[in-house]
């Protein structure tokens, strides 16, 4: 059974002060009836502050981050590496979010080495996928995110598959308010699972996990996770408010 996993990606948001304001708000009325895993993303200036108080505090959410180079060192000013972020205490990763294949010209081959990079450093890669909505509307998607995926995926193992989350972003439902239907989600999520089959096998697909991401709000989440191939999702805005945060862990 795959564990329902709910992410919160802060973006370029909270500096470390406003980091640990942040989890001391949501530390007074934190609950997690679902038992679902939770995880957080800041920005790199957040990383310790941040885990220092979620262990502080005892607070069963784990530490992720927002990107990093798929080198272990050098000339690369500017960049973080995996062993950096593992040093930090950093389990998570996300991996070409649309933001950085937009703004930073992500290309499929750039997500592959660092999902590589990921898994060789023993971090856990929340790879992201998704379609624009030109895409959409030419009726393209699902072969466009496939091809994504094949792509981001070249060379990994089943092994590490099963370590893996994907979350099928569609570009734009990202902070536009414009949420996927449910079933249009699903149906893309249920797309992704039979290529890991055939890529892999159906035990694999079976254990790997798929986020769903973009617009992902309190009214919106519980019909999302009712949904047969959606285990989780990968939040922006609503993840930045503590009610909103601890709501959507309560889906
Ligand atoms: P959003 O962002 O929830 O603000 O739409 C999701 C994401 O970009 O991961």
């Amino acid at each position: 059974m795959r564990k329902p996993f709910i992410a919160g990606n802060w973006k370029m948001n909270m500096t470390h002060l406003e980091a640990i304001k942040f989890l001391q708000d949501l530390g007074y009325s934190y609950e997690n009836k679902t038992g679902c895993e939770v995880a957080v993303c800041p920005p790199p200036t957040a990383l310790r502050s941040v885990k220092v108080i979620l262990e502080d505090d005892d607070m069963d959410i784990r530490l992720g981050a927002q990107n990093m180079h798929f080198e272990k060192s050098g000339a690369y000013t500017g960049e973080v590496s995996p062993d950096m972020l593992k040093a930090l205490g950093v389990e998570y990763i996300i991996i070409g979010h649309s933001e950085r294949r937009q703004y930073f010209a992500e290309t499929n081959e750039i997500v592959n080495k660092k999902v590589r990079a990921a898994f060789e450093n023993d971090l856990k890669p929340i790879m992201c996928i998704g379609e624009s909505l030109e895409i959409r509307e030419s009726g393209k998607a699902v072969e466009f995110v496939l091809d994504q995926l094949i792509n981001c995926l070249e060379g990994i193992s089943g092994k590490d598959i099963m370590r893996l989350t994907i979350a099928y972003e569609p570009i734009w439902a990202i902070g536009t308010g414009r949420t996927a239907t449910s079933e249009d989600a699903n149906d893309m999520c249920s797309a992704i699972r039979k290529k890991l089959v055939s890529l892999y096998s159906e035990e694999i697909a079976n254990i790997a996990r798929i986020q769903y991401g973009g617009s992902v709000k309190p009214s919106n989440i519980s019909e999302l996770m009712g949904m047969s191939d959606i285990d989780g999702a990968l939040v922006g805005g609503a993840s930045l408010k503590v009610d909103d945060f601890i709501a959507l862990i309560n889906y």
